[in-house]
């Protein structure tokens, strides 16, 4: 049996460390190294590129440094693929069949859909509006960008799911104002993300700098790393038996996507901290340590809203070991010690979910083919 996500990229081969970043005295303005400053006509190095406070220029994909992030930008576009690929038309005669499904079942579709429909709009905006301006890597850049139209291409999957389904479109898009395990989760994220998308924030202060770190290890490590994961073992769980296979198989291909997003940011999380040690301090570890513990926390009560009883052969007992074990590899992924050692994946079949070829499905209800440049014509 596979381990839980061995799709994980080894740590990133980093390029030799960059100079420290010359701070400048409390009160002043921040000046760049002047070994990051070349003059406009000098041709980008690559050993002078950083991921944050770097002064190449970013309009120069090459040469490359971060060879980790273009690979998953590739990666990323050969995973291509679009909610109108998937056959519905199972689920949508379960939904209506009152014999097909418990109320519980039902319960958990509808709670799902009512966390993921607006979290990935956060993540899209964070994206966009927010993390992109403050990567100066261009290799980085690109990968943001892809990932900016995945999370647009998940929205759609859950907005392709409400609207197959006939669902309460207000009832699911509100859910993040009116339920409050959803409330919580969101509330949780909105402060690091409103950190990012602030226009008055500008990195290149040690204070500031960790301000960043904190946000995208937040973003990458517990909305993207934890927060998405009760919702994806529940629905792949129902496609398991047999039930809403074709919005288990959407599904099926987020989360392979969120496991690339999570992986790029774990990647770029190390690598700020390898270009820039001062900002990992023990006291920055230990506010780490309590978010994930937070985060946890959070979507363990998620868990609990969403199954208030026993459904689909899970209970939350096994969730709270499920998100321990996560929480466990996301702070190694990110060099911290575990947060609940001996903890175990109470569910082994994820890492097989993860795992998908494109070609195969478990679900077997792709139907059709995106059609790729099908408008063109040069008559
Ligand atoms: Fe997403
Ligand atoms: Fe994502």
């Amino acid at each position: 049996m596979l381990n839980f996500e061995e799709d994980f990229t080894p740590a990133p081969q980093l390029a030799p460390r960059m100079p420290e970043p010359a701070y400048a005295p409390a009160g002043a303005a921040p000046v760049a190294p002047a070994a990051a400053q070349p003059a406009a006509t000098t041709r980008v190095r690559a050993a002078d590129k950083r991921v944050i406070n770097g002064a190449t220029d970013v309009n120069q994909l090459v040469p490359f440094k971060y060879k980790w992030a273009w690979e998953k930008y590739l990666a990323g576009c050969a995973n291509h693929w679009m909610p109108q690929e998937v056959n519905m038309s199972r689920d949508i005669a379960q939904w209506k069949d009152p014999t097909a499904l418990t109320e519980d079942e039902r319960r958990i579709v509808k709670r799902n859909l009512g966390f993921f429909v607006t979290a990935d709009s956060l993540a899209a905006n964070n994206i966009v509006l927010g993390t992109y301006r403050h990567i100066t890597a261009p290799e980085c850049r690109q990968y943001l960008l892809r990932q900016a139209f995945e999370e647009a291409i998940h929205t759609h999957a859950y907005q392709y799911i409400v609207e197959s389904l006939g669902l309460d479109e207000s009832e699911i898009f509100n859910a993040y104002h009116e339920i409050q395990s959803i409330r919580d989760k969101d509330d949780f994220l909105i402060p690091f993300i409103d950190t990012l998308t602030n226009p008055e924030f500008k990195t290149g202060t040690p204070e500031n700098d960790q301000k960043l770190l904190k946000s995208l290890i937040v973003f990458a490590c517990i909305m993207e790393g934890i927060f998405f994961y009760v919702g994806f073992v529940q629905i792949l769980a129902l496609g398991r038996q047999n039930k809403m296979t074709g919005a288990a198989e959407q599904y099926q291909y987020i989360l392979r996507d969120e496991s690339m997003h999570c992986n790029f940011g774990i990647d770029l999380i190390n690598t700020i901290k390898q270009e820039n040690p001062h900002l990992w301090t023990s006291e920055f570890k230990a506010e780490i340590r309590t978010l994930i513990q937070k985060g946890v926390e959070l979507e363990f009560r998620y868990a609990e809203d969403t199954m208030p009883r026993g459904v689909l052969g899970l209970n939350s007992a096994q969730f709270k070991e499920y998100l321990r074990f996560i929480a466990n590899r996301r702070c190694q992924q990110i060099g911290l010690d575990e947060l609940f050692p001996g903890v175990t994946n109470p569910f082994p079949w994820m890492a097989e979910m993860i795992d998908l070829k494109k070609e195969k499905n478990f679900f077997e209800t792709r139907v059709t083919e995106y059609q790729t440049g099908g408008a063109l014509s040069w008559d």
